[in-house]
């Protein structure tokens, strides 16, 4: 098996306008952006206003660019929505799918998370797909089986390691400060990891991040976690010098 080279991925959210993307940016780049410099591939994910501004900023930098949610049609009457061809048409290579706040706050299914990955994928891009158990659920002890039915549910069959990567983020540990123990995430990601590879045939090379508080002082330990293959980094990823440093505490 190839080693699986670890992501550190910023999802900046609902924040940013121009000057603070080209003032992150600039400061990200000049920190750990060149070529070279950190082992681990770097990736932001801005706002979709700002994914062309921000395609600009990178260019020559060795840190990639991915957009927050894509819509699951190619094109068409969806006022408001964006597609994936879209993104990749500004710039971006990679889209995060079915984050929390999207099954939350919009009430994606995962169902409406596997069409957002296909669509993803059939535009070129890697698709993050994010799963992860809520706060009840992870009380009730059910985290294993919520997490064995949203990878069933929103990860494509045809999952590959070239177009998909897997974020574990429990809902009760994103901006929260809190997170499960070293023990709990090792054993989610091992669990991830088997019922990928029910599902795909091959999950040995598809990278498994975590996210949910990460942070400059616990980045180090989570990232040398087994099956930990890096990072989704939200309000660490606002502040160029904790996004920085997380990367430099890749393995
Ligand atoms: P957080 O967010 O790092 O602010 O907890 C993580 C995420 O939602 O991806």
């Amino acid at each position: 098996m190839a080693a699986r080279r670890q992501l550190i991925a910023g999802n900046w959210k609902m924040n940013g306008l121009k000057a603070d993307a080209g003032k992150l940016v600039g400061d990200l780049i000049q920190d750990v952006g060149k070529p070279g410099v950190v082992g681990c591939e770097l990736l932001v994910c801005p706002p979709a206003t700002l994914v062309s501004t921000v395609a600009g900023l990178l260019s020559g930098s060795a840190v990639v660019l991915g957009g927050q949610d894509c819509h699951a049609k190619a094109s068409g009457a969806h006022t408001g929505d964006i597609s994936a061809a879209m993104l990749r048409d500004a710039g971006a290579t990679y889209a995060i799918v079915g984050h929390s706040e999207r099954r939350t706050d919009h009430g994606e299914s995962d169902g409406q998370v596997l069409a957002k990955a296909q669509a993803a994928q059939a535009a070129g891009l890697v698709a993050i797909v994010c799963i992860g158990e809520t706060e009840a659920q992870y009380v009730a002890g059910q985290t294993l089986d919520v997490l064995a039915r949203q990878i069933a549910g929103s990860v494509p069959a045809s999952a590959k390691a070239a177009t998909t990567v897997v974020a574990y983020e429990p809902v009760w540990a994103i901006g929260t400060g809190r997170t499960p123990t070293n023990d709990e995430i090792a054993a989610a990601h091992a669990h991830i990891r088997k019922e990928l590879a029910k599902l795909t045939g091959e999950a040995a090379g598809i990278r498994l991040l975590y996210g949910g508080s990460v942070k400059p002082s616990n980045a180090a330990e989570i990232l040398r976690l087994p099956d930990v293959d890096g990072a989704l980094v939200g309000g660490a990823s606002l502040n160029a010098a904790d996004f920085a440093a997380i990367a430099r505490a890749c393995p």
